[in-house]
């Protein structure tokens, strides 16, 4: 008995010793500690609260492997190399794909485009892409952003002018946001945007399902999936926010089925030109297919706008230079018929010649991308441009928020707030590729809405830069929130007051 438990003893001790080595060989980022059972995770979440910058500091320094504890799949290479980024999204794309366990973390979005790899991605992109590309579509987002700003921005800024109260300009702009998606994707405004600011249901329960998808990527695998059969926790938060959007996701589509219907009967179906109608049109898709379209495009289409537009209004408030800049060439490029011309919203071809105004919204994006991390899993054995292994379903993690604080790519001053490094000689935008600009991603999967993007913050932040002061409170400092969208975790407390004309 005393020789079995001696043996046994000898081959326990002589398999810790040689996968405790085989960690610390394999453990090739120097910034990390790699502990015994635990692995890299216990510095990661000591540095929780401040993680995206924790990881710049630590990506600065190379590429690396992350460690998780035994046994929990928490094993990912980490990366913000511009080169080695455009390898995965454009050179090897076929290689790098979303794979099983993006789909397992990210359920919530279905089988959406997001999610997907190979011919069910290229459907949707096409599909996606030629819906996006139409005309009429463009012409609808105008005249919905149009409508939102003056029926609803406009009111609620102008009452919180007059009662001259601390209001969270995050907030605004999420439900701001909300309404556009919704009519935009569904042809419907909650009214999300009034100056009770309601409570409304659905919205909460977007911000929850992403919070909990971000505690995913941070707890292992089998934690959050015990907590999953457990029902408790974050887990159970998602399980609740998820019957909510489905059940409002469903009804909409139900709703439009029937509208559909009707408009046939009547033959008045054209006047509609929102996503889901001209989805349903396309063909006949299934719900579960429409779901999912709708659930993707509003996680899209919504807080990545929110977020783009906190982060720039906190950064131009901040920097009074950047906004003295941003007024006068409004004022150089339409004087002060802004006003008169358009009721205070200019158009998509106005806003086009706001060439400064779109520095800064670049340079925002640079340091507050709205999706601060990626990940890709590699199908096949791979080596990447640093010289860095690549074992088949190894999961790769870059990071946009750190590779826009990248000295090698923006040189000294990266974490300066500087419009003018966008601005050409020639007074036009400077040509930065996409895997060093990484905010709307690169390669064949780059986001769909980046045009549509800059439209809409264009719009919105012409419209109130031009008619508004935005003051931050004093002390107020702004946190990143622990989210795969980069919020901003207090919202963002400012004062507004009237410019007077
Ligand atoms: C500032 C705003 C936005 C930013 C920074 C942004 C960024 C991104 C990023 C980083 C991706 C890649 C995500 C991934 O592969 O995991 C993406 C994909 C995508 N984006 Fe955007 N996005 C924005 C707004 C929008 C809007 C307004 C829409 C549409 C209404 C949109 C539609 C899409 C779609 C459909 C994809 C999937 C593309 C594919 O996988 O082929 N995005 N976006």
């Amino acid at each position: 008995m005393h020789g079995y438990a001696y043996a046994a003893a000898t081959i326990a001790a002589f398999f810790c010793i040689t996968h405790f080595f085989h960690r610390r060989l394999s453990c090739r980022h120097p910034l990390l500690t790699d502990y015994p059972i635990l692995g890299m995770l216990p510095q990661l979440l000591f540095n929780l609260s401040r993680v995206h910058d924790f990881l710049t500091e630590i990506l600065k320094v190379g590429t690396g492997d992350f460690t998780g504890p035994w046994f929990t799949n928490m094993n990912y290479l980490i990366t913000i190399d511009p080169i080695n980024v455009h390898h995965i999204l454009s050179k090897s794309f076929h290689n790098y794909v979303k794979g099983p366990h993006f789909r397992d973390i990210f359920q919530a979005f279905g089988d959406g485009i997001f999610t997907v790899d190979s011919e069910p991605w290229k459907y949707n992109r096409d599909l996606f892409h030629s819906l996006f590309k139409h005309k009429s579509f463009e012409v609808f987002l105008e005249k919905t952003i149009h409508n939102k700003v003056r029926n609803s921005l406009l009111p609620v800024l102008d009452y919180l002018h007059q009662q001259g109260c601390v209001v969270d300009l995050q907030d605004v702009f999420n439900r701001f946001t909300f309404d556009n998606i919704c009519s935009i994707v569904l042809g419907n405004d909650p009214s999300c945007l009034s100056i009770d600011f309601p409570e409304v249901a659905i919205e909460k329960a977007f911000n929850q399902a992403e919070e909990s998808i971000f505690y995913r990527h941070v707890v292992p695998r089998c934690v959050w999936k015990l907590q999953k059969w457990l029902q408790i926790g974050q887990e159970k938060k998602m399980t609740e926010a998820c019957k909510t959007l489905d059940q409002f996701i469903h009804a909409c589509i139900a709703s439009k089925r029937e509208d559909l219907s009707m408009y046939k009967e009547n033959e008045k179906g054209e006047a509609h030109v929102d996503f889901l109608t001209s989805l349903m049109r396309e063909e006949a898709h299934e719900d579960k297919f429409l779901r999912d379209a709708v659930f993707n495009l509003f996680v899209a289409g919504r807080d990545t706008i929110t977020s783009a537009l906190t982060w720039f209004f906190w950064l131009v408030a901040t920097n009074p230079l950047a906004e003295a800049k941003i007024l006068q060439e409004m004022k150089d490029k339409f004087g002060t018929n802004i006003e008169k011309s358009s009721l205070g919203v200019l158009n998509v071809e106005e806003v086009k010649k706001l060439v400064y105004l779109h520095g800064a919204i670049c340079e925002s994006l640079r340091l507050f991308p709205p999706i601060p991390f990626e990940r890709k899993q590699a199908i096949e054995a791979d080596m990447l441009p640093s010289g860095h292994g690549v074992d088949p379903g190894t999961t790769m993690l870059f990071f946009m928020y750190a590779m826009g604080r990248l000295e090698e790519i923006w040189g000294e001053d990266c974490l300066e707030f500087k419009p003018e490094r966008w601005i050409s000689q020639k007074g036009g935008i400077v040509y930065v590729p996409s895997y060093k600009f990484i905010a709307f991603n690169a390669g064949p999967r780059t986001c769909l809405g980046k045009d549509l993007s800059f439209i809409q913050i264009k719009m919105v932040a012409a419209f109130i830069l031009s008619n508004y002061r935005v003051q931050v409170v004093e002390g107020f400092v702004a946190t990143p929130s622990l989210s795969i969208v980069l919020l901003m975790k207090d919202g963002l407390k400012v004062k507004i007051t009237k410019r007077e004309h």
